[in-house]
């Protein structure tokens, strides 16, 4: 498809989804989830961190990896990826943001009611009775290659507290696959953006709007195979998104 037939798919959409994967948040220097991980996780495969086993076997180690990814989010910016698809929002009659990512720098750069298919870093509760930990995360300076760090206790059971994502074979937030995948159900334009799309269920929503007739688009510096119907933007994240913006709806001011 070309450019030109892009915008004006966008310009006439009535509702445009916003798929995110590790990639959308890169530029804001967070590391994506199958780049090669720094420091003391150098060592771990994070799909071996990232369950509710290595949670029970080690505690420690697997806090104290959230909390260096939580506190990277928190010394990170949104990027112009982030920016350019807040300002979407206010040139198309409806926009979905559906994310896999556990950080809030969409909620940062002003898109609103973000779904989050695995959940977030900022939404820790008890392992054990579900709880969410009302207090706040203490762990504020932690060495660059991270630690162990003992997870707080619920305040009600004194259960572990536990991160908020999605461990790899837990099920997804029913509400939140929900809404997702109405969106992709309903939508007009389905911009995926910044994911290797190897995860499921969430890598089905770009194929569930492809099936409905939705203009289905990838965007990723790395080219990967994609049917014949589906579109494909090579480049980062905040090069394409901020060029669609420019050429759908003109020159904008900086927000
Ligand atoms: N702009 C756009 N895309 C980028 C950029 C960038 N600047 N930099 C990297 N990418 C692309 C990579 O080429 C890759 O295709 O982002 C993608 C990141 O892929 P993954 O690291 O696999 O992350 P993601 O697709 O989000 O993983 C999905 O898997 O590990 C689980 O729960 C975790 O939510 C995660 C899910």
């Amino acid at each position: 498809m070309s450019t030109s037939t892009l915008t004006q798919q966008v310009r006439e959409a009535k509702h445009v989804v916003v798929f995110t994967g590790a990639g959308a948040s890169a530029e804001s220097g967070i590391p994506t989830f199958r780049d090669s991980l720094t420091g003391l996780w150098k060592r771990f495969d994070p799909a071996q961190l990232a369950t509710s086993e290595a949670f029970r076997a080690d505690p420690a180690l697997c806090w104290g990896w959230y909390e260096w990814r939580r506190l990277k989010v928190l010394q990170a910016q949104p990027n112009a990826a982030h920016l350019a698809i807040a300002e979407l929002a206010k040139h198309v009659p409806r926009l979905t943001v559906v994310t896999q990512n556990v950080d809030d720098l969409h909620e940062r750069a002003g898109s609103r009611d973000v779904i989050h298919l695995h959940g977030s870093l900022h939404s820790p509760r008890c392992i054990d009775c579900g709880l969410a930990y009302p207090l706040p995360l203490t762990s504020d300076a932690l060495p660059e290659d991270g630690c162990r760090i003992e997870p707080p206790r619920c305040t009600a059971c004194n259960g572990y507290v536990r991160p908020g994502v999605v461990w790899f074979g837990e099920m997804l937030p029913e509400d939140a696959w929900s809404a997702g995948l109405a969106a992709a159900e309903e939508c007009d334009v389905f911009l995926s953006i910044g994911t290797s799309g190897i995860v499921y269920p969430a890598a089905e929503l770009p194929l569930r709007a492809l099936g409905q007739g939705a203009v289905v688009v990838h965007v990723n510096p790395v080219l990967f195979d994609v049917s014949n119907q589906e579109h494909f933007l090579q480049g980062s994240a905040s090069v394409m998104m901020e060029s669609l913006l420019r050429e759908s709806f003109g020159d904008l001011p900086a927000s």
